[in-house]
């Protein structure tokens, strides 16, 4: 079964071509076959389908690659977000809350909930979303989580490392053992990456030498590593996930020049995920993106879509951020936000609309690429379904 999309006003391939790597065509079409690309070139010369889609002058762009999201929880902290912008700082504390309230609630209540987030990111052009556990904290509720994500995406992350819970306040040392020893072998099989919180400056998170002892231990259980870090301060997050090839560090948002260093060194391994719904939900700096595009590291852009920090599910929104407020082009923004996101997931098969790669496409209501941050907060964007 093979279906031809025309009609393209314009069409961003990612291919690594043109401006921040955009590769932008005009004039093309492309042919769906069994799930992949099977054809991509000048409309005059598009090969016969068994059917044809007309998107009417729209621009097609690969579908949104959401490479850090939290979405397996219950419960509301709204009130949390309103603190904050009436002056409070955010420290991670507020994720008890969330860990309290997803404990308490049944699967069906999770799956429910996790579905509908899902649905969310499709209708706005996301065709490929990571999903954290880490609001379980508990052996049971963590592989419950993991479960749950397993149902949405096969891009699934242990995240026992989230912070410490409150029943082992008293006992950090004993839950590093916890998340490294009896949950770990729990949760491993359900997972293909571990990721820790490594934030010193918060009470709630884990130091770097926590962090270092979480993520060796999932590595030889198999599992790859992402990395919470320098998100709320300075701190060795950046340099651990770099030392350990992480596939990714994320947040970002307080980096010395040895931190950007590493992340020029690393940048084969290791992307920089910027996630700047977390610094507008927080009121927190922007994360200098332009400084890291220009000094060489892999940038990709996320939502972090979170009950805490950013409970928004929109990549378009990102990418308006990232170009108003972080110095990326809307070209470079786009890039990150597709082809970026899936180096962060070391996929090639997605973020780029290239013969072979999976035809995860989004269409725009708008000529072109620029209309994404151009027409910020407009709902332009959404899943083609070939
Ligand atoms: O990525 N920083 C740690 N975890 C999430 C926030 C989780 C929450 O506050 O519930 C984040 O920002
Ligand atoms: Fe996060």
């Amino acid at each position: 079964m093979s279906t031809l999309v025309t009609g393209i006003g314009e069409l961003v391939t990612c291919d690594g071509t043109g401006e921040g790597g955009i590769g932008t065509r005009v004039d093309h079409a492309l042919v769906v076959e069994d799930g992949r690309i099977a054809w991509v070139g000048p409309a005059s010369s598009a090969p016969a389908a068994d059917s044809v889609i007309d998107v009417e002058g729209r621009c097609v762009t690969p579908g949104f690659v959401d490479s850090h999201a939290h979405l397996v929880f219950a419960g509301d902290r709204s009130a949390e977000f309103a603190a904050r912008m009436a002056g409070q700082s955010y420290d991670g504390g507020g994720i008890g809350v969330s860990v309290d309230a997803t404990r308490a609630a049944d699967d069906a209540t999770l799956r429910a909930a996790l579905a509908a987030r899902v649905a969310e990111m499709r209708a706005q052009g996301t065709t490929t979303v990571e999903v954290k556990s880490g609001y379980g904290l508990t052996v049971a509720d963590e592989e419950r989580a993991l479960q749950l994500a397993a149902e949405v995406t096969d891009e699934v992350t242990y995240l026992g490392a989230h912070v410490v819970p409150a029943e082992m306040r008293e006992d950090r040392a004993g839950y590093v053992d916890l998340v490294a020893g009896e949950m770990l072998a729990a949760c491993a099989p359900h997972a293909r990456w571990i990721d820790v919180f490594c934030e010193p400056a918060s009470p709630h998170a884990f130091t770097g030498d926590e962090s270092r002892v979480v993520l060796e231990a999932g590595r030889e259980a198999g599992l790859e590593l992402r990395v919470h870090g320098n998100q709320l301060d300075h701190g060795p997050g950046v340099q651990l996930a770099c030392e350990l090839g992480a596939a990714s560090v994320d947040h970002c948002t307080y980096l010395s020049g040895a931190d950007v260093d590493a992340l020029v060194d690393a940048a084969a391994t290791t992307s920089a995920t910027l996630l700047p719904g977390v610094e507008f939900s927080t009121r927190s700096p922007w994360p200098d993106a332009r400084a890291l595009l220009d000094a060489g590291v892999s940038v990709a852009l996320a939502t972090d879509c979170n009950p805490g920090t950013c409970y928004s599910s929109s990549m378009p929104f990102v990418i308006a951020l990232a170009v108003r407020e972080m110095g990326m082009t809307p070209s470079e923004a786009v890039v990150a936000a597709t082809r970026g996101g899936a180096r962060a997931l070391r996929r090639d098969d997605i973020g780029r609309i290239e013969v072979g790669a999976r035809a995860d496409l989004a269409v725009l209501d708008a000529p072109n690429h620029l209309h994404l941050s151009y027409r910020a907060g407009v709902p332009i964007a959404r899943t083609l379904e070939v």
